[in-house]
């Protein structure tokens, strides 16, 4: 049984302008120990489909389809409302949320309280969700800190005497206070520089290994994708373009959206590359491109991609794509 299945999620949110199409139609399955690196340009829907799995989607967000099993269990679909939004407070999705499934927020290492020392946050955070004594909670931060790489004098120390790089490794022991299984990770090395970003990512690798934990990791950054993800999900404008083992993706890759994000990307484990740039702006979700969403900056794009939604190709070398085209594209041929 996979740890987590996504299953058609199609999450919109509601704006004066009518919807914000962030999320359609995905699906994706993680296995315990594995980690999904979801990759794609800015405003993409990222962080919306890493909010829909955790619960965590404000209160304009509608989930228009879709269920997130987890362990087996449909844990999506007795949250929603009639009107389609989300039961944030729902007990059961509290207690799966620290325990089971677990975030670092894009821009966590900012989200300290200033005026409290560190150990201190991390030690409520812990005691708020479980009944153990003060001594207990203060152990499992040292404990924490040697796992994430901290001295452990350093606990006492409020955030700004931390540099970023222990600001971030701080967030990420707060986020494994009560070992879970997946660990939802937006963007968590993206504010740093590449060396602290390496050690930070071999960290997270080895916590892992050790715990047999589960990590979608989100990012706009392929190199990291490839130096850590055992599966990738292309995402573009609210979809998902491929989907694979990496190695497969990054070998062959068999959607234009993907070619074209690592076009120009030098060598997997060179110096950090942002996306390469692709001509042309991605497009706004309020009213997404008809047919395939990627068809106005698509070389590759003919009269059919205009009109109609590509389906689902798997291809021989085992990856999705989202693509009239994809066995074309992936050959190598102008389609
Ligand atoms: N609360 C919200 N209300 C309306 N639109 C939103 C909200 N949150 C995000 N969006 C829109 O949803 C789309 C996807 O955003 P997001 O998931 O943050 O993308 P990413 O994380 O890939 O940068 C964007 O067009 C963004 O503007
Ligand atoms: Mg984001």
């Amino acid at each position: 049984m996979a740890l987590l299945e996504v299953k058609d999620l199609t999450l919109h949110f509601k704006v004066n302008e009518g919807w914000v199409y962030a999320v359609e139609d995905v699906n994706f399955t993680l296995e315990s120990g594995e980690t999904l690196g979801l990759v794609g340009e800015s405003g993409c829907g990222k962080t919306t489909l890493g909010y829909g799995i955790s619960q965590l989607l404000p209160d304009n967000a509608h989930v228009k389809a879709g269920r997130v099993i987890f362990k087996g269990q449909d844990i999506l679909t007795p949250s929603v409302k009639k009107n389609g939004t989300l039961d944030a407070y729902r007990p059961e999705i509290r207690k799966l949320r620290w325990k089971e499934i677990s975030m670092i927020f894009q821009g966590a290492m900012n989200a300290f309280n200033p005026v409290q020392k560190v150990g201190d946050q991390i030690v409520e955070a812990i005691r708020t969700h479980e009944k153990i004594t003060a001594q207990e909670a203060e152990d499992r931060v040292a404990e924490l800190y040697k796992l994430v790489g901290i001295p452990k004098d350093r606990i006492d120390n409020y955030p700004h005497e931390y540099s970023g790089g222990m600001r971030q490794r701080a967030m990420i022991a707060m986020a494994l206070v009560h070992n879970p299984s997946l660990i939802i990770a937006d963007e968590p090395t993206t504010a740093l520089d590449v060396i602290m970003q390496r050690r930070i990512l071999t960290e997270i690798e080895n916590i892992q290994k050790k715990f047999s934990m589960a990590m979608i990791i989100i990012t706009h950054d392929v190199s990291v994708v490839a130096n850590v993800a055992d599966k990738i999900a292309v995402m573009y404008a609210g979809r998902i373009m491929e989907y694979g083992d990496v190695m497969d993706v990054f070998k062959r890759p068999a959607n234009p959206y993907t070619k074209a994000l690592f076009g120009g990307f030098p060598n997997l484990k060179g110096e950090r590359k942002r996306l390469a740039s692709i001509p042309g702006n991605p497009p706004s979700l309020v009213e997404p491109p008809s047919g395939c969403r990627f068809h106005p900056r698509c070389k590759y794009a003919k009269e059919i991609c205009k009109k109609e939604k590509p389906p689902v190709m798997t291809l021989p070398s085992g990856q999705l794509s989202l693509c009239h085209f994809a066995a074309e594209v992936q050959s190598g041929g102008g389609a």
